[in-house]
């Protein structure tokens, strides 16, 4: 397969770009009152409107040719028919298998995947109803009243995020609380807040190597042992979702007590497995099986849908074309939903640990821009705070802005406020203001000439700022489902243009290692300080700290 640039589509998108890279969103709404309505699109209860992008008919067709000659539709299917796409790792990628609700066969050598997944839902609905009825008990023998549920990275942001958007869906039986930063005032903080006869722990990590996972798990076991509880105790109160059985059972979890999952669930796109157990402890089995109903739906749009109506597809593109025609070096993604605003931190790991590559799996070492910067904030409160910078800085930064038609909470005309600003700000950034419309206000408003030719440039807005606008009616689990799994197939889309593989993440082992050597250094003062000079002037720096460590299981104890 040629490299992305070498493409024939590219070259015709090329030439393309000279023609239309000026070309005003303002003029092409003007001259043309269809623009909306051939540029927007639904599905799975998600309207794209797309209109106000910086394209013509013409970008549209070039950039679909750009998708049938990458192979993306070839290799979508290769990935939902189990083949192992993840060629570093020799891994399929399957996350998809685990919402076919449809119960579809997904072979991997030879064999279904399914039954197996069943059966992991079926413990996990069992585990939760059991937890909320109150048959499953601590210890003592109370009801737990709340979940410690730790892990990092993939293994927390998706049930992080999931959680909080869908809080008024929260369960009243237990309350979920997430821990995954090293740093001990984060697992502090949790613990100060919890009792040991009520509290249920659960551990995610796939590998149950994640250091910082380890090691909170660590100290949650010395706060439940050093506040009462004996060890044979631990298995009424330790959980453990991992597809690493031995080191699990090594820790001293309960067999029963562990949730597998499998190599072919990569971390950021595993909160569709029993990693999503947090989730379904908070919300509900039902909710959690909302979940994936909605993204199972998303997985059906993007497997049939022609491409010319595929939203993933459709964004997917539209962000290649900014970032390798417009150099567009980063995406904000603005939810205009307070209980959304983890989103961007969830697209901003699936996205950036999955495109952020420079080589192909056969070892070509690319010469264009791939995964762009995702970052983002809840709307409207970006608005005060960095989107001056979208609407006159000097880089071209795409953003998605988010919305449900309604509210959770209809309070007065709170909504209508939040989509007007949503409404707002897209306009402005697609029409801009003209230096002659801000010289006619300035004029108007008495100024002298001087002072209009002064400051008139510093009102100017360029406009011409692309934005995709995402309405959905209301924040369910269903959702929800659909749009996560919207950006999952989004960021695939990309990876296959690029020529990349999205599903490994090796860029984030050798700060791990090297890690690993610095913390011996820390706590062993004997050690030689052998590595470069300012790395070995922070640890020196470090060994010469005041300590003023306390005994923390003592500080915490309730
Ligand atoms: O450090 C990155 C990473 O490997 C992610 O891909 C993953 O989601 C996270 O760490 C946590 O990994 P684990 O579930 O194995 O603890």
């Amino acid at each position: 397969m040629s490299l992305f640039t070498q493409l024939k589509s590219y070259q015709a998108l090329q030439a393309h770009f000279s023609k239309v890279e000026n070309v005003h969103m303002r003029d092409l709404f003007a001259a043309d009152q269809q623009r909306f309505n051939r540029l927007s699109t639904n599905a799975c209860g998600i309207e794209l409107d797309y209109s106000k992008n910086r394209i013509t008919d013409e970008t549209l067709q070039l950039l679909f040719d750009l998708a049938r000659e990458a192979g993306v539709e070839e290799k979508r299917d290769d990935m939902f028919s189990a083949k192992k796409v993840n060629t570093s790792e020799n891994r399929a990628v399957l996350h998809t298998a685990l919402r076919n609700i449809a119960n579809i066969p997904v072979m991997l050598n030879g064999q279904d995947v399914m039954p197996e997944v069943n059966a992991v839902l079926k413990k996990m609905q069992l585990f939760v109803e059991q937890v909320h009825n109150g048959t499953r008990q601590g210890y003592t023998g109370k009801s737990f009243t709340d979940v410690l549920a730790i892990g990092i990275g993939g293994s927390f942001l998706g049930p992080k995020i999931i959680t909080e958007a869908l809080k008024p869906y929260q369960n009243s039986a237990v309350k979920v609380h997430f821990v995954a930063n090293v740093d001990g005032s984060h697992i502090h903080d949790v613990l100060a807040k919890l009792h040991v006869e009520t509290t249920l722990v659960v551990m995610s990590s796939k590998s149950f190597g994640t250091q910082e996972t380890v090691k909170n798990t660590e100290t949650a076991k010395e706060w439940f042992l050093s506040n009462g509880a004996e060890f044979t105790d631990i298995k009424n109160h330790f959980i453990c979702v991992s597809s690493n059985i031995a080191a699990a059972t090594e820790f001293g979890i309960a067999q029963d007590n562990i949730f597998p999952i499998w190599d072919w669930v990569g971390g950021r796109y595993s909160l569709w497995s029993a990693i999503g157990l947090p989730i379904a402890l908070a919300l509900g089995f039902d909710n959690f099986k909302a979940l994936l109903s909605g993204a199972n739906e998303m997985d059906v749009h993007f497997r049939t849908a022609p491409l010319a109506e595929n939203i993933p597809v459709i964004l997917g593109l539209l962000g290649i074309w900014y970032i390798n025609f417009f150099d567009a070096q980063s995406q904000a993604i603005l939810p205009y939903d307070h209980y959304l605003r983890g989103f961007p931190a969830y697209v901003q790991q699936l996205d950036m640990e999955s495109n952020g590559k420079m080589a192909t799996p056969n070892g070509d070492c690319l010469d264009y821009a791939t995964g762009p910067v995702i970052w983002g904030a809840e709307g409207c409160n970006g608005q005060h705070a960095f989107h001056q910078l979208i609407h006159q800085g000097s880089v071209l930064i795409p953003a998605d802005f988010i919305l449900p038609l309604n509210s959770q909470h209809e309070m007065s005309n709170h909504h209508a406020m939040l989509a007007s600003n949503c409404f707002g700000q897209t306009q402005a950034l697609m029409q801009g203001k003209s230096l002659a419309q801000v010289k006619t206000e300035l004029d108007e408003l008495g100024l002298t000439e001087e002072e209009i030719n002064r400051i008139a440039p510093q009102k100017v807005f360029e406009g011409n700022k692309p934005s995709n606008t995402l309405l959905f009616d209301k924040m369910t689990p269903h959702s929800l489902g659909s749009l996560i799994a919207l950006y999952e197939h989004k960021v695939f889309v990309q990876g296959i243009i690029w020529g990349i593989n999205s599903f490994d993440q090796w860029g984030v082992e050798l700060g791990k290692v090297l890690g690993i050597d610095i913390l011996a250094k820390l706590e062993d003062s004997s050690l030689a300080l052998d590595s470069d000079a300012s790395t070995n002037a922070l640890i020196a720096r470090f060994r010469n700290r005041k300590n003023t460590e306390v005994d923390f299981v003592e500080k915490i104890a309730v």
